[in-house]
């Protein structure tokens, strides 16, 4: 009908007529395929619930680490892998435990949709990759890439968005799960603070230290922590800076992680020494996760690395004390810096304001070889007094670290007259 009007019009021109048809036609098809598009958003957004998760969001870890666990991740056949490093974890940090190096590398489901039942109902799955160019992320095996960041869409048929809630509930309910009793530490692995490794927080007890020392550190920290009104009432910054200082393997940072399992916080480690930029360092201060203690060990590293690194890139002194006072302007900030050699510190930087209490960790005394001996033989059969008393002298006072001697018990497991007959004659060890 329109093709005879338009040619009654065009005066019975053939090609006139078949070219202008088209472009009706077309002009037609596209203005119904819109409004068709249109109503099928509008039945979607009647009909079926979306939820869109972007990687940018915390909550991605949480709905990735539920899918990992879900029944058809386990028969998906459409695949891609996730690295898990929840074993790759600084040396430094474990001096006994030697973790597996490798990272576990899991399958989940690929980029795409996936139909996966949930509660009885079908829920689509959906992965893709978000727009733009992409951040730029360092890989734990070094060197960086340009990742996209990637977002989850969940659809479920339902006007009632009960059921996605109790699925995002049931992903932060696990997700957090696996962290209780741990002590999830934190660090810039990638684009920001990554979950490196949690692991079973440390108890309190563990850690031997002089009399009243503990006590003294954990008063410290809680009185901070239950101030918050105190400070903002007086208009001081609401914050605390710690610096321990001493040899090494003398508890400095086994206290810390058990002062954070105490205190029901998590560690995020960062290192000064490798590649790190003052803008990285910065933007790094400015996005550490809540109840976290921020602990940056070998502070003095950074001094005897910038003689060796110049023009690298480093973390400029400046940078350094500008992070920190980054940190210490977000509120309710714990800090904790570590170090062998208190002397190689810049005053500047452990000035009350960055600094506010520091404490010295020394070699093991007798009371403490005491102790040591006690917790590490009192439940087997053959300890005695005795055998404690023949330990403690055998070894002066303050002459061999705890970590020290935590290696000579451990070669005499369940052992402690073996312990004792072949005591360490004493030393330090760096
Ligand atoms: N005071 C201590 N009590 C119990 N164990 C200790 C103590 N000091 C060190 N250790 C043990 O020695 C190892 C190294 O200790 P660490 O806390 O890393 O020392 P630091 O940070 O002072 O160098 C750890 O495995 C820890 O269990
Ligand atoms: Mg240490």
């Amino acid at each position: 009908m329109i093709g005879e009007t338009l040619r009654g019009w065009l005066g019975g021109d053939q090609f006139l007529t078949a070219g202008l048809s088209l472009v009706v036609f077309g002009y037609l098809f596209n203005v119904a395929r819109g409004y068709l598009l249109t109503l099928w958003y509008r039945l979607v957004q009647e009909l079926f619930i979306t939820v869109t998760i972007s990687s940018a969001d915390e909550s991605f870890n949480y709905i990735s680490h539920w899918i990992t666990l879900h029944e058809y991740t386990k028969r998906a056949r459409s695949v891609q892998t996730h690295t898990k490093y929840d074993t790759v974890v600084d040396e430094m940090l474990y001096t006994t435990q030697k973790l597996q190096l490798k990272p576990e590398v899991l399958l989940v489901p690929a980029t795409g949709t996936h139909v996966l039942s949930y509660r009885g109902k079908w829920i689509w799955f959906h992965r893709s990759k978000e727009e733009g160019d992409g951040t730029r992320r360092y890989r734990p095996s070094g060197g960086a890439s340009l990742i996209k960041n990637e977002k989850i869409t969940l659809t479920c048929f339902s006007r009632d968005r009960t059921l996605i809630e109790a699925l995002i509930k049931e992903a932060v309910d696990s997700y957090f799960k696996k962290d209780e009793g741990q002590t999830v530490l934190f660090a810039p692995l990638s684009c920001g603070w990554q979950r490196v490794t949690s692991r079973m927080s440390r108890p309190f007890s563990t850690v031997v230290l002089d009399k009243g020392f503990k006590t003294e550190l954990l008063n410290d920290v809680r009185e901070f922590m239950s101030s918050s009104s105190w400070y903002r009432k007086q208009g001081i910054p609401y914050r605390r800076g710690y610096l321990l200082h001493g040899p090494p393997g003398c508890g400095k940072t086994s206290i810390i992680f058990a002062l954070a399992g105490k205190i029901h916080y998590n560690v995020s480690v960062v290192s000064l020494s490798n590649g790190m930029t003052d803008a990285k360092f910065s933007e790094l201060m400015n996005t550490v996760k809540t109840r976290s203690i921020i602990l940056m060990e070998d502070i003095d590293a950074i001094f005897v690395q910038r003689e060796k690194t110049k023009g690298k890139d480093m973390v400029s002194f400046s940078g350094l004390l500008n992070a920190i006072g980054g940190i210490l302007s977000q509120e309710g900030r714990i800090l904790f810096l570590t170090t062998n050699h208190i002397d190689r510190l810049d005053p500047a930087l452990i000035r009350p304001g960055r600094v506010d209490r520091t404490f010295m960790f020394d070699l093991a005394s007798r009371d403490q070889v005491r102790r040591m001996f006690f917790n590490m033989y009192n439940t087997c059969g053959a300890y005695t007094e005795d055998l404690a008393d023949r330990f403690v002298r055998s070894i002066p006072d303050r002459i061999i670290s705890p970590a020290t001697l935590q290696g000579h018990f451990l070669c005499y497991k369940d052992d402690p007259v073996g312990a004792t007959e072949n005591a360490p004659s004493g030393g330090q060890d760096e």
